[in-house]
């Protein structure tokens, strides 16, 4: 059996799919049903519960809480709905636990930076900015192809792009056929709008998980 990661806040699994191609066996955990999840195997549980209990099962673990309560783009249409807060509680138990691991998020979390991830630097057709906070390793390796500076419709700085980025964004946000936003994020298994807009392109853990998975023996002994 491969390494092991347990990917908190599944979701249909883009995250779960990049790790699977860099070799992991992925186990994922969602509060709600994922049909169509990407990992290996997968839970219907709060994510927290399940850490708490299975957390020392695994060799490491992603998590990617959801974002809408830090997410300035969404704000509007957000606006009077609360929504909770679980990047904190997650690291707390993430430390307790000392494994090495990942959380996720958009760039307004409170994370720290350690790597931050743009479409553009994967060849894909979305900007899709995340910033991943690493706990217990570190990876000072860049991705194969550095990141470009890049502008569209009210960007101010950086290169020009001319209109080809996909806006892959839920609550009626986003533009382009859902084979557009297939093509832009990486994903094949889910053609749901709102599977597609909460995901991360696999691209981006495909890269994290196998630099952690070169480190996972120094880091166990
Ligand atoms: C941003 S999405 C995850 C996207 C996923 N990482 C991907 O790349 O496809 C956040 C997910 O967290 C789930 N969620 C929200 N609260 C949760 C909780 N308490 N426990 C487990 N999952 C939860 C939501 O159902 C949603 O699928």
């Amino acid at each position: 059996m491969p390494p092991r990661l347990l990917d908190l806040f599944g979701g249909a699994g883009g995250a779960a799919h990049g790790y699977r191609l860099a070799g992991w066996h992925v186990t994922g955990v969602d509060i709600a049903p994922q049909p169509r999840y990407a990992g290996h195997e997968f839970h219907q549980a709060d994510a927290l519960d399940f850490l708490a209990a299975h957390g020392h099962e695994f060799d490491a673990v992603h998590a990617s809480p959801p974002c809408q309560g830090y997410c300035t783009l969404t704000a509007g249409t957000n606006h009077g709905r609360t929504y909770p807060l679980l990047v904190a509680p997650t690291r707390d138990l993430l430390d307790r636990l000392g494994r090495p691991y990942v959380i996720e998020n958009v760039p307004n979390a409170p994370l720290r930076p350690d790597v931050v991830l743009c479409g553009l630097t994967f060849g894909l057709k979305v900007f899709r900015h995340r910033v991943f906070e690493l706990g217990g390793w570190m990876s000072l390796q860049a991705p194969h192809t550095p990141h470009r500076r890049h502008r569209v419709a009210g960007w101010r700085h950086g290169e020009r792009h001319d209109g080809d980025m996909v806006a892959v964004y839920g609550d009626g946000g986003g533009k382009g056929s859902v084979t557009d936003w297939q093509t832009a994020m990486g994903i094949d298994w889910t053609a749901d709008r709102r599977e597609l807009a909460e995901a991360i392109p696999p691209a981006y853990t495909e890269f994290l998980g196998s630099v952690l998975l070169d480190q996972l023996p120094a880091l166990a002994t």
